[in-house]
């Protein structure tokens, strides 16, 4: 079986949707024990106007106070030229740039067009150059809460122009959880057919109807190695209508481990740190193998009645 990259985003796409603000601490602190657990990548937080998103508007504070720990890619959300400025200036491995598929979730989440996002993001690149890995996060891949379709031509045109610009990878995300296996599965064997081998495809799932998990296993089967995932299942754009929570990362990664494939990821270890996250936001949280367990884990036999 395949080794398979996971990357964690609960911090980003996790905490931009709380209602509370999550402390600078706490933040830190569930950074400090992710970094432990042997994802390949965790998204850290997002460059974005404080006014945009308010609950990270401590991005730079806990970039300055996490522990880096050698293996893993310290990644940062950037929509425009000052994010990506901020995010050199906090020694980011990766800047995650993000754009729309779809004009309406464009102007909604970044108040442009995507012609403007495109523009600005190019010119990003060409400032970034060789001073940190860029990747680009395409939303609404799949389906815009607005629009409705998105054609696949429209993803795989916008997938070309970055990847002829030189960034390192490309993610599909499902922002608001509109995808389906069959959809996952040509848009997977589209963009490797038209990209370059070279350039690293990553897959992004939201949950919202239920088919976060199916969707993983559509893409893991048609040959992508690579994915976003958010620990307890939260998340969401605070723009997208409808958004709710990521695939949980705990899930994903105990269905791929029962598979058989590689994940780097201690599942164990992750599933301690999974179980204290209740408490970090407040309320319970959607993923279910930090409840039940992964199937490794046995119950004693009931007691025979007397
Ligand atoms: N970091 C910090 N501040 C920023 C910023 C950045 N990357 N980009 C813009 N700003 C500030 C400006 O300085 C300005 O501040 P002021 O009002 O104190 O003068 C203010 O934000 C508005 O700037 P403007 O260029 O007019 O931006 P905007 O209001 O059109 O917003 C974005 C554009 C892209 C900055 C904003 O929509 C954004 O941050 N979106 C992020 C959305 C997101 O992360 N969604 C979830 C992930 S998909
Ligand atoms: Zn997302």
């Amino acid at each position: 079986m395949s080794r398979v990259f996971f990357h964690e985003v609960v911090t980003r796409d996790g905490f931009q949707m709380e209602p509370e603000f999550v402390p600078t601490d706490a933040k830190v602190a569930l950074l400090d024990a992710l970094s432990d657990c042997g994802y390949a990548k965790i998204e850290v937080t997002s460059f974005t106007s404080a006014k945009a998103i308010p609950m990270l508007r401590d991005a730079e504070e806990v970039m300055g106070r996490i522990r880096r720990v050698p293996g893993v890619e310290y990644a940062v959300l950037v929509p425009n030229l000052r994010g990506a400025e901020r995010a050199l200036e906090s020694r980011a491995d990766e800047l995650n740039l993000v754009m729309s598929c779809s004009e309406s979730h464009n102007q909604a989440n970044l108040r442009m067009s995507r012609a403007q996002s495109f523009a600005a993001l190019s010119d990003v690149i060409r400032m970034v150059d060789d001073q940190a890995a860029v990747n680009v996060s395409l939303s609404t891949a799949f389906g815009c809460p607005m629009e409705g379709d998105v054609p696949q031509a429209t993803v795989l045109e916008l997938a070309q122009r970055f990847a002829d610009l030189g960034v390192r990878g490309v993610t599909v995300c499902d922002t608001t959880g509109m995808a389906n296996p069959v959809q996952v599965q040509a848009m997977a064997e589209a963009l490797q057919r038209v990209l370059p081998a070279s350039l690293q495809l990553v897959m992004h799932f939201h949950n919202t109807r239920g088919m976060g998990l199916a969707n993983v296993l559509a893409a893991v089967q048609a040959g992508i190695v690579r994915f976003d995932g958010s620990l307890g299942g939260l998340g969401g754009c605070p723009f997208a209508p409808g958004a709710s929570g990521n695939i949980a990362s705990e899930d994903a990664l105990h269905m791929l481990q029962t598979m058989g494939h590689d994940t780097g990821v201690d599942l164990e270890r992750l599933l301690a740190v999974s179980r204290d996250l209740p408490a970090v936001v407040g309320h319970d949280v959607p993923a279910q193998v930090s409840k039940a367990g992964p199937v490794w884990q046995l119950h004693p036999a009931p007691c025979a009645p007397a």
